[in-house]
């Protein structure tokens, strides 16, 4: 694994236990239903195997159980204290938790009907790679469904990256115990690409249909691609 990834790693690692109450606060209590919306659109158009890859403590697995409860799901992800807390949540009993690498995913090709992933895009140190290995484990047909942080763009740009810069380290610190931590979260948002540049990877890895839908400001996206039949 390159230190970069240990890095990001260590970071996930070391915010575990907080995560999910600060994630509800950074994303003002949007951030489950966002999960459900990504959740719909992996599972619409049917089938029976799903991953879910940067799973954390398995929210958007859980949705995708919530609407196809007779499907096989993997969560999987590289930082052993979020899989650890995924374990522990009585709900997410009957998901198969896996340690994985998204650069090196330790499943077969075309073995998934749809890959769910929620905020992995912008952590990773070779994004092609990782784009790459969700194709290759997915089924011909089959869709990624993702939702990833964006850079804010537009008039209230500079506003919200204000915002972000003041408002998530100091919850940070008063919640997350971790002002590091989530500095590190709003610097790789704000330094991640934009859509446009998101979508041209996504379709040089070979996804088609790919599409991408704003919340919070363009703050956030879903974004759905399919590799093709
Ligand atoms: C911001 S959390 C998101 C968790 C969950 N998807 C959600 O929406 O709540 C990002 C997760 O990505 C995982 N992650 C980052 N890079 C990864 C990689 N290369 N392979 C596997 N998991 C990775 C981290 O360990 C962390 O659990």
């Amino acid at each position: 694994m390159r230190n970069e990834d240990s890095t990001v790693q260590a970071t996930f690692n070391g915010i575990a236990r907080r995560y999910d109450l600060m994630n509800r606060l950074m994303t003002l209590g949007s951030h489950k239903r966002w999960c459900r919306e990504l959740a719909q659109c992996a599972t619409s158009g049917g089938g029976d195997n799903f991953l879910d890859l940067a799973t954390g403590t398995g929210v958007i697995a859980r949705a995708v159980r919530e609407q196809s409860p007779e499907s096989a799901i993997i969560g999987a992800d590289f930082s052993a204290a979020m899989l650890a807390m995924a374990r522990s949540i009585e709900g997410n009993a009957g998901i198969d938790w896996q340690f994985a690498d998204a650069h090196e995913l330790p499943f077969d090709d075309g073995a998934f009907d749809a890959v769910t992933h929620g905020y992995l895009l912008r952590n990773v140190s070779d994004l092609d790679q990782v784009l790459a290995e969700q194709f290759r484990v997915l089924k011909p047909g089959g869709v990624v469904a993702a939702i990833e942080t964006s850079p804010p763009s537009g008039l209230l740009g500079p506003l919200v990256r204000l915002g972000m810069r003041v408002v998530v380290p100091t919850l940070g610190t008063l919640i997350g115990r971790d002002r590091g931590a989530y500095k590190y979260l709003v610097e790789s948002t704000l330094g991640f690409m934009g859509p446009e540049a998101l979508r041209r990877r996504f379709e040089r890895a070979g996804f088609t249909d790919v599409h991408v839908k704003a919340k919070l400001l363009g703050t956030n996206m879903i974004w759905t691609a399919r590799k093709p039949g």
